[in-house]
C-alpha cells in the first residue's frame, strides 16, 4: 500500500460537513482528520495465514484447512476492497458503501478466526509455534476490529448523514430531478420490503421425528394439481430421502389425511436418492441433489424416471460447501434449489469461486439443462439459506434463536449485489433447514426443525 493511497483513505473515512444553500448555489465542504486504516497489519495477518496453511498438512486438518483457506480468501478480498477504496476519488460517495462492505468482511473474518480458534482448541493438532502465530493473528484481528468499531462504523454513519444532506442539496438545486430509476419490474411485484408471519405453523404427521425436510406447492402445477402440497422428509440419517408424499390441500397436510407416496427407490440411500433438504417441485417433477454426486436430479412424478445434469466438477457436494452459521453447519446443504416466476435455479458453491455462491438456471426440459450461470461474492458458509424472487437471489443469515435476517441479494438481470438488506424473519424454531418461494401465492415455504411454516412476502409498488 503506497503512502499516497493511504492519504486518500484518510480523507475518505472521516467527513465533516458544512453546508450552505444560497439561492441556487449549494456548497458542501468536506474536511478530514484522524488516522488511516492499518492495512499493513492486515498484510501481516495475510502473510502469516499463508505460512500457516503451508504448515498444516495432516489429513485430519481438513476443517482447519478449509477455515484457513476461507480466511485467506476473505483477507485478500478485504485487501482488494481497501485498495479499491483508496483509488476512489475522495469526493465519491460510493466510499460509504465500500466501508460498509469492509465492515462486513471484517466481521466474517472474525467469525472465521473464532471458529478456527475453537477447532484448534478441540483438536490440539497445531504445533506450538503455529498456535502462537495464530494467537498473534487473532490479536491483530481483534485490534483491527476495535479500530473498525471505533473508527469506520462511526465515520460511516457520518458519511451516510453527509450523503443524505448532499441528496437534499441536490433536490433543492433541481426540484424537478426525476426519482431514481428502479430496475425494470419484470414480474409486476415491486420490490420486496418485508416478510410477515408466520402465516401457518404446524408439525407434520411425523411429529418431531425428522428435523430435515422440505415441503411446498408445485411452482408450475399441471391443471388440477394447483392445490396439492408435497412433503419430503430426510428419513435416513437426516441426509437422505427416497419418497415424496403428496396431500390434496393445506388442511390435509397439517392433519396428515390421505397422503399419496411416490417412491424413487425402495432402498435409501442408493443411486438417485434425494441428498440434502433443499429441493423443489416444478411441473410435476422434483429437482434435487442426487446421492453422492455433483449432479442435479429430475424425478418425473408421473413416470418415476430420473434424468440428471451435472454441475461443474468442482461444485460442492457431500458437505463440502454447506449452509452454516457460527454455531452450526446444516448437513448436506451443498445444493439449494429455488423456484420463481422465471423457473428453476440451483444455488451452490465451487472451489474455483473460493466457496462463494454460484447460481445456475436449470431448464426443465427432459433431460434438464444448465443454461446460464452467475458467480457471486457471497461466501456460502456465511448464509443459512437462499431463495429467489423474480430473478433475484436472497440469502439469509442466523441472528439469534428467534430471528433470521435476509441480508443479501443478487439480481441476475443486472448482476447487482447488495449486502445491506435487513429484512427480519420471525422464527418459531431455531433452525431453518429449507426455504423456497412459490410464485403463485407469493409465500415462503420453510421447513424449520420438523415444523412446516409459511411466511408472506410483502412487496412495495414501484412508483
Ligand atoms: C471487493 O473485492 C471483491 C473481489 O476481491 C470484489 O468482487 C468486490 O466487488 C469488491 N467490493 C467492493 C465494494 O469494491
Ligand atoms: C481462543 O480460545 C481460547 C480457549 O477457548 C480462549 O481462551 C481465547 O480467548 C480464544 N481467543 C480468541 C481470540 O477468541
Ligand atoms: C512452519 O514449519 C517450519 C518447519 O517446521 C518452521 O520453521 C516454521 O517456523 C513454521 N511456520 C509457522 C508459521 O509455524
Ligand atoms: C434538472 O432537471 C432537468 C429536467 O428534469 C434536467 O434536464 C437537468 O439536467 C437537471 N439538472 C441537474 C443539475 O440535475
Ligand atoms: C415487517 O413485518 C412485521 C410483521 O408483520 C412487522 O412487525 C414489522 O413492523 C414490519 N416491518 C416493516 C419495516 O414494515
Ligand atoms: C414426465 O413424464 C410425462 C409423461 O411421459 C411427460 O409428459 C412430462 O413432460 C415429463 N416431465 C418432465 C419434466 O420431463
Amino acid at each position: 500500500m503506497s503512502q499516497s493511497n493511504m492519504f486518500i483513505l484518510m480523507v475518505v473515512i472521516p467527513l465533516i460537513l458544512s453546508q450552505s444553500t444560497r439561492g441556487k448555489d449549494c456548497v458542501c465542504e468536506l474536511q478530514s482528520s484522524e488516522a488511516a486504516f492499518p492495512e499493513n497489519k492486515l498484510k501481516n495477518v495475510e502473510i502469516t495465514a499463508l505460512k500457516c496453511t503451508r504448515n498444516i498438512t495432516s489429513e485430519k486438518m481438513t476443517e482447519i484447512d478449509r477455515l484457513v483457506l476461507g480466511l485467506q480468501h476473505r483477507i485478500s478480498q478485504l485487501l482488494e476492497n481497501v485498495s479499491m477504496l483508496e483509488k476512489e476519488d475522495n469526493g465519491n460517495l460510493y466510499a460509504a458503501v465500500s466501508l460498509h462492505i469492509i465492515e462486513l468482511e471484517l466481521a466474517e473474518i472474525q467469525d472465521l478466526m473464532d471458529k478456527l480458534n475453537r477447532t484448534t482448541n478441540n483438536y490440539q493438532l497445531l504445533s506450538g509455534q503455529t498456535a502462537t502465530e495464530l494467537q498473534d493473528m487473532e490479536e491483530t484481528m481483534a485490534e483491527l476490529e476495535r479500530f473498525d468499531h471505533a473508527q469506520v462504523m462511526e465515520k460511516q454513519r457520518e458519511n451516510q448523514r453527509v450523503k443524505r444532506d448532499l441528496e437534499w442539496c441536490k433536490d433543492v438545486l433541481n426540484s424537478t430531478t426525476p426519482a431514481p430509476t428502479l430496475p425494470p419490474d419484470y414480474c409486476g411485484l415491486g420490490s420486496m420490503v418485508n416478510v410477515s408471519g408466520p402465516k401457518t405453523y404446524s408439525l407434520t404427521v411425523y411429529g418431531t421425528s425428522y428435523t430435515f425436510g422440505a415441503w411446498g406447492r408445485d411452482a408450475q402445477p399441471a391443471p388440477g394439481d394447483e392445490n396439492k402440497y408435497w412433503l419430503v422428509v430426510l428419513s435416513s440419517g437426516n441426509v437422505h430421502g427416497n419418497f415424496i408424499r403428496q396431500y390434496s390441500s393445506m388442511s390435509t397436510i397439517i392433519l396428515g389425511i390421505g397422503p399419496k407416496d411416490t417412491y424413487i427407490s425402495s432402498s435409501n440411500p442408493t443411486t438417485n436418492t434425494i441428498q440434502g433438504p433443499n429441493m423443489v417441485m416444478y411441473g410435476n417433477a422434483l429437482y434435487y441433489n442426487c446421492y453422492n454426486t455433483y449432479s442435479v436430479c429430475q424425478f418425473n412424478m408421473t413416470t418415476r424416471a430420473v434424468s440428471t445434469v451435472a454441475l461443474p466438477n468442482d461444485a460442492g457436494f457431500n458437505n463440502k460447501f454447506p449452509f452454516a452459521h457460527l454455531a452450526a453447519t446444516y448437513a448436506y446443504t451443498d445444493m439449494d434449489f429455488a423456484t420463481d416466476e422465471l423457473g428453476v435455479y440451483v444455488i451452490y458453491a465451487t472451489t474455483s469461486n473460493f466457496g462463494n455462491v454460484m447460481i445456475s438456471k436449470v431448464e426443465t426440459s427432459n433431460p434438464p439443462v444448465i443454461s446460464q450461470t452467475w458467480s457471486t461474492s457471497l461466501h456460502k458458509r456465511t448464509a443459512t439459506n437462499t431463495f429467489m424472487v423474480c430473478g433475484v437471489l436472497y440469502a439469509t443469515r442466523y441472528l439469534d434463536q428467534e430471528t433470521e435476517e435476509i441480508f443479501y441479494s443478487f439480481d441476475t438481470q443486472t448482476n447487482e449485489e447488495r449486502y445491506d438488506l435487513s429484512i427480519h424473519i420471525k422464527k418459531m424454531q431455531t433452525n431453518i433447514k429449507y426455504m423456497n418461494y412459490n410464485p403463485s401465492d407469493n409465500l415462503l415455504y420453510v421447513y424449520s426443525d420438523a415444523y412446516i411454516v409459511t411466511y408472506e412476502i410483502m412487496f412495495q409498488e414501484v412508483p
